[in-house]
């Protein structure tokens, strides 16, 4: 038989996953730091469920048609489970369990690890992590504006700015008012929604088949596509005359509130008054620039009803670092109360591949405080157990420190100090430390003193 070193290259990684060596850790510990303060300024609470759930929570809303993007097995007493793609279903299922007990608004977030079964390209891999920050229980567009102003924040605090990132801002319940003039039917909704969503994917003729199969018309199909092309408010108002000045909406969205026996939440604002509220919110808080208003951003997931929003890298690639959105019906017809919320989800894939390119990345290991390093190690190939002793009462004083294993010459000891990146030396046994002195180098200016324990 052969040793696999002769015959077998080394086993890989599924596809689409990956592995996290230390200096990969790095950066994922730096976006999740970033990412936790933020949420922490924000006043949000972390909150995790578990990495499987029963499948049905999210074929209840999506359709089985959600199955042939996640993975999914039956365990072995028979039952159906998913890995996570998504946690907005765990947040409500983890809502609803707990009824009228909790304070509302809740402002809760997660950096859950999740799984897509889908084509794994640049940006999109099969497992990764995901920033979710989610409003419930908030009915006014003031958690819409917490939400982006929290997005905005946190990729300034990773060193981006306007001229990196855009968030591209729409409507779903404009949009159902605009279906609804259009004679489109509530259950056609979810559909067409379906189909603008893949618009820039489709062809024209491709695209206008589809939503000519869900019985739009061809006037209905021409008015859709000019709609989509509006770029301002004011464009938007001319669609819209009355319903501009006023908070009344024209219809609320029925596709997706048809829960038996639930109550739908009260929807009184118009999508034209939410989003120019929105607006006005963003440019008072001097945001406006980040902002667009961009009708063809529609959203895959099915349970959205309000603002929608994507994030994008404003680099050739135009990727979506971040989306969200407002869903009024999730928790409901998860079989809980009628609660809305809002909320997003920003991978930790595109947003390091833009780090990176900007040179926004830490380079470098967690530095150590202190390496011991022994004059006159032994030939016993063992630390000397007095210079490990030094080294845990340093380490009790909240000192990073760190020595040689094995008892290696002086030489090779220094050397290991530069590789771990030590800002200072300690030369353990030397002559002129004296009892409970030590000789100590600092490595960046070079400068070379004798201290006390109590000063190191
Ligand atoms: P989503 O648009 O499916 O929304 O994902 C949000 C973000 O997650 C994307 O913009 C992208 O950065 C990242 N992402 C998605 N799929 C992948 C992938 N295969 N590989 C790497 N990154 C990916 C949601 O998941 C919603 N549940 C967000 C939400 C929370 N809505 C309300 N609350």
């Amino acid at each position: 038989m052969n040793s696999p070193s002769q015959s077998q290259a080394p086993l890989q990684a599924p596809k689409g996953t990956r592995d996290f060596y230390p200096e990969d850790m790095r950066v994922q510990n730096h976006l999740f730091d970033v990412w936790r303060r933020a949420c922490l300024d924000f006043g949000f609470e972390e909150y995790e469920g578990p990495t499987f759930e029963n499948l049905e929570l999210f074929t209840e809303k999506s359709g089985q048609e959600i199955v042939t993007q996640l993975y999914n097995f039956k365990d072995k007493g028979d039952r159906d489970i998913a890995l996570r793609p998504e946690m907005t279903p765990t947040l409500a299922r983890m809502v609803n369990q707990k009824g009228n007990s909790l304070k509302l608004p809740l402002r809760w977030f997660s950096i859950p690890r999740l799984f897509r079964y889908e084509k794994s390209q640049r940006g999109r891999l099969r497992e990764f992590f995901q920033l979710n920050m989610d409003i419930i229980g908030c009915e006014s567009i003031a958690a819409e504006v917490d939400l982006l102003s929290a997005i905005i924040g946190m990729l300034k605090a990773f060193g981006l700015d306007s001229k990196d990132f855009s968030i591209q801002v729409s409507s779903r319940r404009l949009l159902s008012e605009f279906l609804d003039r259009q004679g489109v039917a509530a259950d056609k909704k979810a559909p067409v929604y379906a189909a603008l969503d893949k618009r820039a994917k489709l062809g024209e003729t491709e695209f206008r088949n589809l939503l000519a199969k869900e019985g739009l018309t061809p006037a209905s199909i021409d008015a859709i596509e000019a709609f989509f092309k509006c770029k301002g408010l004011e464009e938007l108002k001319a669609y819209f005359p009355a319903s501009a000045a006023s908070e009344e909406a024209a219809a609320p969205d029925t596709a997706s509130a048809s829960v038996p026996g639930a109550p739908a939440p009260k929807v009184a604002k118009s999508g034209l008054w939410e989003l120019e509220k929105l607006f006005e919110y963003m440019h008072a808080l001097g945001y406006g620039d980040y902002l667009n208003l961009d009708l063809s951003v529609v959203r895959g997931l099915a349970y959205y009803t309000g603002i929608v929003f994507e994030v994008y890298d404003k680099g050739i690639g135009m990727r979506a670092v971040a989306g969200g959105g407002r869903y009024d019906n999730l928790l409901a017809s998860l079989g809980g109360n009628s609660l809305t919320g809002v909320g997003f989800g920003m991978g930790d894939v595109v947003l390091a591949d833009l780090l990176r390119e900007k040179n926004l990345l830490p380079s470098g290991r967690e530095p150590l405080d202190y390496f011991l390093v022994d004059v006159s190690p032994n030939d016993s190939k063992l630390p000397n157990p007095q210079l490990m002793l030094l080294a845990q009462k340093l380490r009790a004083e909240g000192r990073r420190v760190g020595y040689s294993l094995s008892g290696e010459k002086v030489k090779k000891q220094m050397s290991q100090a530069n590789d771990q990146g030590a800002g200072r030396v300690l030369f353990f046994g030397s002559d002129k430390g004296t009892e409970g002195r030590y000789e100590v180098k600092d490595l960046k200016t070079g400068e070379q003193s004798v201290s006390a324990f109590e000063d190191l």
